[in-house]
């Protein structure tokens, strides 16, 4: 899938998908650049903390990289990726699970981590700058069209990302896309157990905030 069939509008509720993806790089921008800020989410080491991340997983990583961790699970409660291993981390945030993962597959390995907030990519890039790791790459796009080649993943990684999308479908056809057969799908977001009313959907405060 490239950018120019990427959905632009959700007819069913007049929903302008650029207008929302703006809405949302604008409050991760600030995720990013101003963690302490305080949201409506949680944030930082509390909230890896109370999603039971273990303390070694964090051990060593950048301080700046765990503030703006915003994930809404742990990806990695479903199984660690192993050495060698290629990972795609989709909506990589400030990059901590994109991080973990590199250091699992270490060396041989390589991880991938793909946002559309250049704010994010920018803290994620530094943090892996910062602690001297070599195997892993940000790349801005859209978890839609994603940048990675089919079938190059033996793991995608995913948290707190699908949320904040209208087309869940088109995502996940490109996870699909870029795993490679028996790739390892782990996804941590999310879910409602009722539908969202229409006039719900078009708000772009509440898919933001
Ligand atoms: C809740 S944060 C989670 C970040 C990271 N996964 C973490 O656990 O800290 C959501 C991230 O998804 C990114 N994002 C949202 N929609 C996206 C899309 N359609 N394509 C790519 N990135 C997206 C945002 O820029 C933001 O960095």
């Amino acid at each position: 899938m490239n950018s120019t069939n990427v959905q632009q509008e959700v007819p069913e509720v007049g929903l302008n998908v650029e207008e929302l993806r703006t809405a949302i790089r604008h409050e991760y921008e600030v995720v990013a650049l101003n963690p302490q800020q305080g949201f409506h989410f949680h944030t930082g080491r509390p909230l890896a903390r109370m999603l039971g991340y273990p303390e070694e997983w964090l051990a060593g990583l950048p301080e700046s990289c765990i503030a703006s961790f915003a994930g809404t699970g742990n990806p990695f409660s479903m199984g660690m990726p192993r050495p060698g291993e290629r990972v795609v981390d989709v909506g990589s945030g400030a990059g901590l699970d994109s991080l973990i993962a590199a250091r699992m597959v270490s060396p041989a390995g390589q991880v991938v981590g793909v946002d559309m907030t250049p704010a994010m990519l920018e803290k994620a890039r530094r943090g892996a700058v910062e602690i001297g790791l070599h195997n892993v790459s940000f790349r801005q796009g859209l978890a839609e069209a994603l940048p990675v080649p089919d079938e190059w993943a033996d793991v995608v990684t995913s948290n707190g990302v699908l949320n904040l999308m209208p087309d869940k479908s088109a995502a996940l056809r490109e996870m699909a896309r870029v795993l490679k057969p028996g790739g390892r799908l782990q996804i941590g977001d999310i879910l409602v157990q009722s539908p969202i009313p229409e006039d719900a959907r078009s708000d772009i405060s509440l898919w933001t905030g």
